[in-house]
């Protein structure tokens, strides 16, 4: 799939067709939703899915590409070594990784990710996820997730995995205060967008490391003169973005085709003709 997020609904399921026995029921942020219109999800059950997810990804050569793709554009912001390792704490992640060193300065952002209880592109892309943070030591509290589609359960579920689930629509606009890595899968144009406008300065677009769909394919995609005035900020970094395609078997393309690793080296930035205008940041 491309960025077609603009397009993008979400199937519901059939009346009653998911009352299972053995549902574990756990608290959620409207007792409207979880009492009377949200079907309940088995908690435990979806994160086995996803932990099984993360083992079969795990074992995936492109698997290893992403995760070294992000620990390259992450290098210049992870820590120094510790004086003494063997002083150091092990790491409470789903899955320690013991070949990088802890990064304290990376966050992550997620947006996007679809309702990954029903659907299986958006469960391969949380367990993507998962991995990736692992490989750059970012603690699941330091990563925010949010999708409009989330059900109570979903977000139940992201909370019992240890992500931050936020409860606000930014619409995108984050403002990084540090360095950090956005996973936008398949997302629509406009999110990217508003992301790129809010962070619009020389100093905050080099804190951003992006995992999704490659601008110069969205420019490509996208009629010229609705490309520049409708996404001016995706448009105005295609030349100078740093751009690495990341690869992706055929079986399973739906999933995690058209990524990307994008960053905003310093070197191109005066580039950018309103770059020193301030954006809305
Ligand atoms: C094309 S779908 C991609 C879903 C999934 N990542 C995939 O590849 O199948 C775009 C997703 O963006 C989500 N979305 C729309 N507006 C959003 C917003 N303001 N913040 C976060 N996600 C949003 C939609 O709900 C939808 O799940």
């Amino acid at each position: 799939m491309s960025d077609t997020g603009d397009e993008w609904q979400v199937a519901r399921r059939r009346k009653g067709a998911a009352r299972k026995s053995k549902l574990l029921h756990v608290s959620s942020d409207s007792t409207y939703e979880s009492t009377c219109c949200q079907e309940q999800l088995d908690i435990g059950k979806t994160i086995k899915r996803i932990r099984d997810t993360m083992s079969e990804l795990r074992c995936e050569r492109f698997c290893q590409e992403w995760k070294e793709q992000l620990r390259v554009a992450g290098s210049v912001f992870l820590s120094k070594p510790p004086e003494n390792k063997d002083t150091e704490k092990p790491s409470d992640q789903l899955q320690t990784n013991t070949d990088v060193e802890p990064c304290q300065q990376l966050e992550c952002v997620c947006y996007g990710l679809g309702p990954f209880s029903s659907c299986v592109s958006a469960r391969y892309q949380l367990a993507m996820l998962l991995l990736l943070l692992d490989s750059v030591q970012i603690p699941l509290k330091n990563c925010s997730v949010y999708d409009p589609v989330f059900s109570s359960g979903e977000r139940d579920v992201l909370r019992e995995l240890g992500l931050t689930v936020l409860t606000e629509n930014e619409e995108g606009k984050h403002f990084a205060t540090r360095p950090t890595f956005f996973y936008l899968m398949h997302c629509g144009k406009a999110l990217y967008n508003n992301l790129l406008w809010k962070n619009w300065s020389p100093q905050r677009l080099p804190q951003l490391i992006i995992i999704g769909n490659g601008f110069s394919g969205m420019k490509d995609r996208t009629i010229e003169r609705e490309f520049k005035c409708d996404y001016s900020y995706i448009s105005q970094t295609v030349p100078v973005c740093e751009e690495t395609q990341l690869p992706c078997p055929a079986r399973l393309i739906d999933i995690f085709n058209d990524t990307a690793v994008i960053t905003f080296p310093n070197s191109g930035l005066n580039r950018l003709p309103t770059i020193h205008l301030g954006g809305a940041a």
